[in-house]
């Protein structure tokens, strides 16, 4: 039986359903706008991709209190200043921003460095540029941002594309839907507010440069694109050779250099095909796509030259799936620890180090070319080192590629640094969110050999927990380096102990220490022992003083530069007394801003602990770690 329903009912309900569906709009239309936007992405190897670039000169507008995105009652403004708005007669509303009479900032820099009155600047900052660009079919466009620190916001033509937290690790946003034909605008906020539940956290002793620190750039890959892979030499496995078609008899066994790997891609198919080839060594492999995108390989790679500082063979690898193909630049090698050793292809090693903040050389500010990566690496390399701890955040890649090419062994970090709130479920998010980025994005430089999780953590439970998470992140997400983290230390009359729980979950230890400078005095360390209470390799992460370069007095006249030296010569007869330690990263190779810092004609807000000046000038400590590297009298690698 059918049911019919009277006329007038259904005028009703549907009068009814209208007037509801009008009210929701209408009250949908009054919500405060919250734009949401798709979260970015990591590509590994962006920086090999051709791409559009969009550095240069960008519109810039101050604005503290953050009004071009808040109203007053702070909702998110649906006409804020990311629509790039011109007045027109007849506005019903004041139009109280014009990008194009606005200041131009230089991107990629940080703001401080680039105007006098923004050397202190704390709040966001928007950008704007215009751009034109012919979209191509079958294609995805990304917005390839290399850091922008510390919390930042883009909109293409008016749209969100997306939004970041985390200062200097690099991410993609998906601008496909966002880009037309023709003639675009790219709209940017960005804000270095410093957070108490920001990593890193309020108090750092580093300048808090904002801004977009590293290149921007748009990137086109095909709808089914390769959006992260790994490649590493597999550890060296007992290939047997039998007699062919019968197991029976092995006539010998040789190791056969094998590199291992995958890739995961975006939009594929199961069943799709990754190919992998090295020409240089005739070596080629593929692997099947699998429900998840992944697909993995094995290479033989017979006559494989390993990369080393002392070899930094690097060969070109092509990898391709479908319309998608990146041609790579790689180093293969192995690194392991063996009881308290750190090997590298198998041998030990002394790791024979510097530290280095990404402060760019003569300019000051962040470092982000290859001109400040070859000064910087240039230097520790004239010190005689084969080791820089890049500190404290993943530095950008120019960087790391120069590393690979110069042959540097590296200690990547994460910018957990100091007391963060190791309690706080989403600092931990951050965390982990920024240590994705890192990994993923420059998991496939030789050079890095060492993920550092933290520096200089309190040692309490929640802290052990919370970097513990992070460290079984990290093996999971590259099995094939090694953990660390830098470690506070501490004392019992002469004696230092390395006991902090941490150790446990690290494959490497560091610790810093500052004997002659925070504490005692520089011949204290003659009389220093050390009880470390692991039987893993330590590596000194940070130690020295500093010195006003110029400034010259007694060995015992503070600031001077024989007094850094003479902390400098000091520290190396105890190192050599620590049977397990198998590197040195002194703090630092030069000196760098710090609002920490301010004693009036010797810091002037820079941290003087460089073996060099920001100009370049070397110091008296210079010359004794370089005469101590060359003549290879401190460290033991076994
Ligand atoms: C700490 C810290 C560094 C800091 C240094 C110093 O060890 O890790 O970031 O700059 O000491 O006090 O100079």
């Amino acid at each position: 039986m059918i049911r019919r329903t009277f006329p007038f009912a259904s005028a009703f309900r549907y009068r009814f359903l209208g007037k509801l569906a009008i009210a929701c709009f209408a009250a949908l239309l009054a919500l405060p706008v919250v734009w949401a936007a798709p979260a970015p992405i990591v590509l590994t190897g962006a920086d090999r991709r051709p791409a559009t670039s969009l550095d240069g000169e960008w519109a810039s507008i101050l604005d503290p209190y953050f009004s071009g995105l808040f109203s007053f009652h702070h909702e998110e403004k649906p006409n804020g200043w990311f629509r790039n708005e011109q007045a027109k007669p007849g506005d019903t509303r004041p139009v109280e921003y014009d990008f194009a009479k606005a200041p131009r900032l230089k991107v990629p820099a940080d703001w401080n460095t680039q105007r006098e009155s923004l050397l202190f600047y704390e709040g966001p900052i928007w950008y704007e540029r215009d751009f034109d660009y012919q979209p191509k079919e079958h294609t995805r466009i990304f917005l390839h941002v290399g850091a922008a620190n510390y919390h930042s916001w883009f909109w293409v033509n008016g749209q969100k594309v997306c939004e970041h937290e985390g200062g200097f690790t690099s991410f993609n946003c998906d601008v496909t839907a966002a880009v037309h034909a023709g003639a675009n605008f790219i709209v940017a906020a960005v804000d270095n507010t410093r957070h108490e539940d920001g990593v890193p956290t309020l108090q750092t002793d580093w300048w808090n440069y904002g801004g977009l620190t590293r290149s921007v750039s748009l990137i086109e890959v095909p709808e089914a694109f390769i959006d992260q892979y790994d490649l590493h030499l597999a550890k060296p496995a007992e290939t047997t050779l039998a007699p062919h078609g019968n197991d029976s008899g092995i006539i010998g066994s040789i190791h056969l250099d094998h590199i291992e790997g995958w890739a995961h891609l975006v939009g594929a198919k199961p069943g799709d095909t990754v190919r992998v080839e090295i020409p240089e060594l005739h070596a080629t492999g593929s692997g099947v796509v699998d429900a998840e995108g992944r697909a993995v390989f094995l290479l033989a790679a017979s006559g494989l030259k390993r990369w080393s500082p002392e070899t930094p063979k690097l060969y070109e690898v092509k990898i391709s799936a479908g319309a998608d193909a990146i041609t790579e630049l790689m180093g293969f090698r192995t690194i392991e620890t063996r009881g308290t050793q750190i090997l590298l292809n198998g041998k030990p090693i002394f790791l024979s180090g510097v530290c280095i903040h990404a402060e760019a050389p003569y300019r000051t500010g962040r470092a982000n070319t290859g001109k400040d990566a070859e000064t910087l690496l240039g230097w520790a390399k004239e010190l005689g080192a084969n080791f820089v701890r890049l500190a404290h955040y993943p530095h950008d890649e120019t960087m790391l590629r120069a590393a690979d090419r110069m042959g540097f062994l590296v200690w990547s970090e994460n910018p957990v640094y100091w007391a963060v709130q190791f309690d706080n479920p989403k600092v931990l998010a951050k965390a982990e969110q920024q240590l994705d980025e890192e990994i993923g994005t420059s998991r496939n430089h030789a050079a890095i050999i060492l993920w550092s999780m933290a520096n200089e953590t309190p040692s309490t439970e929640a802290r052990t927990r919370f970097i513990e998470t992070l460290a079984g992140r990290a093996r999971a997400l590259d099995p094939s380096r090694l953990i660390t983290a830098a470690l506070l230390v501490r004392a019992e009359g002469h004696t230092k102990i390395v006991d902090d729980a941490l150790g446990k979950s690290l494959d490497v230890i560091g610790v810093n220490e500052y004997i002659g400078w925070y504490e005692q005095h520089p011949e204290t360390a003659d009389v220093t022992e050390w009880r470390i209470d692991y039987q893993k390799p330590l590596i000194i992460s940070e130690f020295g003083g500093e010195a006003r370069a110029g400034l010259h007095g007694g060995d015992n006249d503070r600031w001077t530069e024989e007094y850094q030296a003479n902390i400098y010569r000091h520290q190396f007869g105890m190192f050599n007394r620590i049977p397990q330690l198998r590197g040195i990263s002194p703090w630092i190779l030069m000196d760098f801003r710090s609002p920490n810092r301010p004693l009036a004609g010797i810091q002037d807000e820079f941290n003087r602990k460089g073996l060099i000046s920001d100009q370049g000038q070397k110091k008296q400590a210079f010359i004794v770690l370089q005469k101590a590297y060359q003549e290879h009298s401190v460290g033991k690698t076994q």
